[in-house]
């Protein structure tokens, strides 16, 4: 048990999904897993054990940004052990290359975090597991999905003052999408040795003003969370 974990030793599976919502958790394991348990409710930041074709897998909410992420994930990898973290969630577009509905798979995040500033003089550049990325790739082209694999840049800020200006010269060096988990994530998993990947559907373009309605994004989640517990299976 941990502060803000209730979960007993053996409740979570080697692979962990993470949504930053914790009624989208509930949905995942309600829609997709079988044999469900409740594992975690402290704060109302559910998390759910369940089996999806056959294997063991889990899903933990996150709630929003990176301090709230980081203590979930910290305490899944330190205490609970886990082995594979994926990202599932929604990420703003900087630019028109990534339409809405577009998969965003990120293979590394820039972050405007201050969390990473203990790794002075250097810059850390968080990164994405390789097996996990090359394998939910493969499975996002076999099944059609438009994917783009690419940096994203995980702020701490979701009301920017100034738009897609607010993120300067990142959009022109292939980073196409914000979010506000994915550096975090990358970090712990890279410190405990660990896999991580984010996958992110694109819901709301910066450049373009562009959303993506509410049937859109129902399918368009459904489609993520599938292609990543097929991924966290392979694992
Ligand atoms: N900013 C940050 N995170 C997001 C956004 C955004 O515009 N859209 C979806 N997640």
């Amino acid at each position: 048990m941990t502060p803000h974990n209730e979960a007993k030793p053996d409740d979570y599976a080697d692979t962990v999904l993470l949504p930053g919502d914790p009624l989208r958790a509930k949905w995942i394991a309600e829609t997709f897993l079988k044999d469900v348990k409740l594992v975690n409710s402290v704060r109302n930041c559910l998390g759910f054990t369940g089996t999806w074709k056959g294997k063991k897998v889990s899903v933990q909410a996150t709630g929003m940004g990176q301090p709230s992420a980081a203590i979930y994930i910290h305490e899944l990898l330190d205490t609970y052990k886990v082995k594979n973290l994926i990202r599932v969630g929604t990420c703003g577009g900087l630019n028109k290359k990534v339409k809405v509905r577009d998969l965003v798979i990120a293979i590394s995040a820039a972050t405007d975090s201050t969390m990473n500033n203990r790794f002075a003089p250097f810059t850390y550049a968080p990164f994405a597991d390789y097996e996990l990325l090359s394998t939910a790739v493969e499975m996002a082209k076999t099944r059609g999905f438009t994917s783009h694999v690419a940096s994203v840049v995980s702020s701490d800020i979701f009301y920017v003052p100034d738009g897609v200006k607010s993120y300067g010269l990142l959009p022109e060096h292939n980073v196409v999408a914000v979010e506000m988990e994915a550096a975090a994530l990358y970090t712990l998993a890279a410190r405990f040795n660990a896999k991580a990947l984010t996958i992110c559907t694109m819901t709301d373009c910066l450049v373009t003003g562009e959303e993506i309605d509410s049937g859109q994004r129902q399918s368009s989640l459904s489609e993520m969370v599938e292609l990543a517990l097929d991924t966290g299976n392979q694992f």
